[in-house]
């Protein structure tokens, strides 16, 4: 039987497999959820297993544990190592969901008019991450594994993976290979596929500004003493200029900008920014002068405010000077830019704009370097061809804004490439209610998988 005509007979199964993973609520950051979570890991080691992987084995952690398996044919053949993780977001706002989020549902969409799985995590990263194991399974049961390949899928990619550096450290040589493929970015659209060769970085910063020992009534002290939440809000609108810009000197020192031809080529891809715009509902776009939507997501860095508080916010009202106000603000970088860097440029400059009598206080939360992936290796060839395979079209290698801050540490550790072969759509609303994942980008991903492993190894004998 062909590896194909494999996955064919096993459509049902495949999609039946994949539910049970989606119905467990593995949320990384939620520790009433640790059981789950722990669940969800054994629920992949099972699978793995039986797919016809061996060793498969679970590794506890000092937060969620990774799972590690493997497949090798002969030590002389190339080896891939498929990374993806099996934690989700949390899934709130709860009333904002058609379908319950761990009970997968499938509908139809304009975008996706064969259907989609709707539910937390389906893209991001289970439908994803379990396409591999299915398309490994397709050829180790056809005796079409072409060479060898190992797995781990972590637990904790969206808390920032603290447990995984120390792992990758510690397990070098079980680790060993000689390309990292990851499912966890998106595809263009289904005409024109896309090769992530770019994910930014971040640096994710909580602030805070204390002006006085306790809150006082603002009739009293209103006017005469600082507010810190005016103080914040001042602060934090300095840091950047009227064309968008950041305003932290240094802040761009490190970014270098794609060539203008791989910038053209960024330009005249098939984005379609109606469509960008429509899946959140944003009432209009706002960013960077002189710089394309896809510019500002993917080559240009971000300075953002992801949440502040101060004060009363509660029911009613209350005429209160507050004593201190707060506020998470994230970095999101690129090109050569480095989080430890960024952010002492950042607690610098941010200090120096509070007046004298504001205590400021700033704490790195945690980060990770950007990573660019180099287009002129047989591993981004092999995922090119196979792409070309699957698609019918050469794929378009694409920037993206999101962050997988192991990758950097990937290169920096074991020192091997990474190649981010991405089925999703930057429209399944990741991290969002109602997340998705197409039943066609599903199966598309587990057909093409097995062409890059073919190409991959035929490229590589003849290099
Ligand atoms: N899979 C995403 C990252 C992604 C999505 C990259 C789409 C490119 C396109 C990943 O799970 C994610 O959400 N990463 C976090 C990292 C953070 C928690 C450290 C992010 O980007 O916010
Ligand atoms: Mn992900
Ligand atoms: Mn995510």
């Amino acid at each position: 039987m062909t590896t194909q005509a494999y996955i064919d007979a096993n459509r049902e199964r495949y999609l039946e497999e994949l539910f049970q993973l989606l119905r467990i609520p593995s949320i990384s950051t939620a520790s009433e959820h640790d059981d789950d979570t722990h669940q969800c890991a054994v629920m992949v080691q099972e699978y793995l297993v039986r797919a016809g992987l061996d060793k498969a084995a679970l590794y506890p952690t000092d937060g969620h544990p990774i799972i590690y398996a493997e497949k090798i044919i002969d030590e002389s053949l190339p080896t891939v190592l498929v990374y993806g993780h099996y934690d989700v977001q949390p899934a709130d706002p709860l009333d904002e969901w058609n379908s319950e989020p761990f009970e997968p549902t499938i509908k139809k969409t304009e975008i996706h008019p064969d259907g989609a799985i709707f539910g937390r995590g389906t893209t991001d990263d289970k439908g994803q991450m379990f396409l591999h194991v299915k398309a490994v399974e397709a050829m180790i049961q056809t005796d079409s594994l072409p060479c060898n390949v190992k797995f781990m899928i972590e637990g904790e990619e969206e808390i920032g993976s603290p447990n995984l550096e120390p792992f990758i450290k510690k397990h070098k040589a079980m680790l060993k290979s000689d390309v990292i493929l990851i499912s966890d970015t998106s595809l263009l659209s289904k005409e024109v596929p896309s090769i992530t060769v770019g994910l930014r970085g971040l640096a994710y910063m909580d602030v805070s500004v204390k002006t006085a020992r306790a809150d006082m009534h603002s009739g009293l002290f209103g006017g005469a003493v600082a507010n810190p939440i005016n103080t914040l809000a001042k602060m934090i609108a300095q840091l950047k200029d009227e064309d968008n810009r950041i305003t932290i000197p240094g802040f761009y020192d490190d970014v270098h900008f794609p060539s203008d031809r791989d910038r053209e080529m960024m330009r005249n891809a098939p984005f379609d920014e109606q469509e960008y715009m429509d899946s959140p509902g944003v009432y209009g776009l706002e960013g960077q002068s002189g710089f394309h939507t896809y510019e500002r997501t993917g080559i240009l860095p971000t300075l953002d405010c992801n949440g502040i508080w101060g004060g009363f916010t509660g029911e009613g009202s209350k005429t209160v000077i507050p004593a201190k106000a707060s506020a998470k603000i994230s970095m999101r970088l690129v090109s050569k830019q480095d989080w430890h860097k960024i952010a002492d440029l950042f607690t610098e400059h941010f200090k120096s704009l509070a007046p004298d009598h504001a205590k400021v206080t700033v704490t790195p939360h945690h980060g990770g370097n950007p990573y660019v992936t180099p287009t002129d290796t047989p591993e981004y060839r092999a995922a090119a061809e196979a792409m070309k395979d699957a698609f019918g079209v050469e794929p378009v290698p694409m920037y993206e804004g999101g962050s997988i801050p192991i990758v950097a540490k990937f290169k920096e550790v074991l020192e091997v490439e990474t190649i981010l072969m991405g089925f999703g759509f930057d429209t399944d609303g990741l991290h969002s209610p109602n997340e998705h994942f197409g039943l066609w980008n599903y199966y598309k991903g587990i057909e093409t998988v097995p062409a890059f492993y073919r190409h991959y190894v035929g490229l590589k004998a003849g290099v």
